[in-house]
């Protein structure tokens, strides 16, 4: 496993859409590998993977001692709202309020390509929707309400 470079905002490659992952074997695996321990380093709830410059579908997220890896992931159900403060690893000393859905049905792969849902709520529930926009290129920041520094 390795550390990998988190970039930040203002690198255009952020503000891409990620492409599908097909390759569920070695390469993707270490992938996933430095991202979790990429983001265990930086102590966060989540990274995607065009955080760490790579273009491709998915994301790590750590909350509350558990740890999900999503793949192709797709927000399919979403219910309710909140709103609360949320930052990002690609936007150091910053943070803003951002209005996210209470409850969101996430269905995604494995690292294996196997398929399954994860029901979320609250906090795990808002990290999935930031990391999921990072796949579309889409940062916080544009939905923040207000911005503020660290
Ligand atoms: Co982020």
């Amino acid at each position: 496993m390795a550390i990998r470079n988190i970039i930040q905002l203002g690198d255009p490659t952020l503000r891409k859409r990620s492409f599908e992952i097909t390759d569920f074997g070695e390469k993707t695996h270490q992938l996933l590998n430095d991202m979790k321990e990429t983001l265990i380093k930086a102590e966060g709830a989540g990274l995607a993977a065009p955080q760490v410059g790579v273009l491709r579908r998915a994301f790590v997220v750590s909350v509350d001692g558990q740890y999900y890896e999503c793949i192709n992931p797709e927000i399919v159900k979403k219910s309710g709202k909140q709103t609360d403060n949320e930052g990002c690893l690609s936007v150091k000393g910053k943070y803003g309020l951002v209005e996210r859905p209470m409850k969101v049905t996430v269905k995604a792969f494995d690292r294996y390509g196997k398929p399954f849902t994860v029901k979320a709520e609250g906090f795990l529930a808002r990290a999935f929707c930031h990391e999921n926009d990072h796949l579309d290129g889409i940062i916080y920041v544009d939905k923040a309400l207000e911005l503020k520094e660290d």
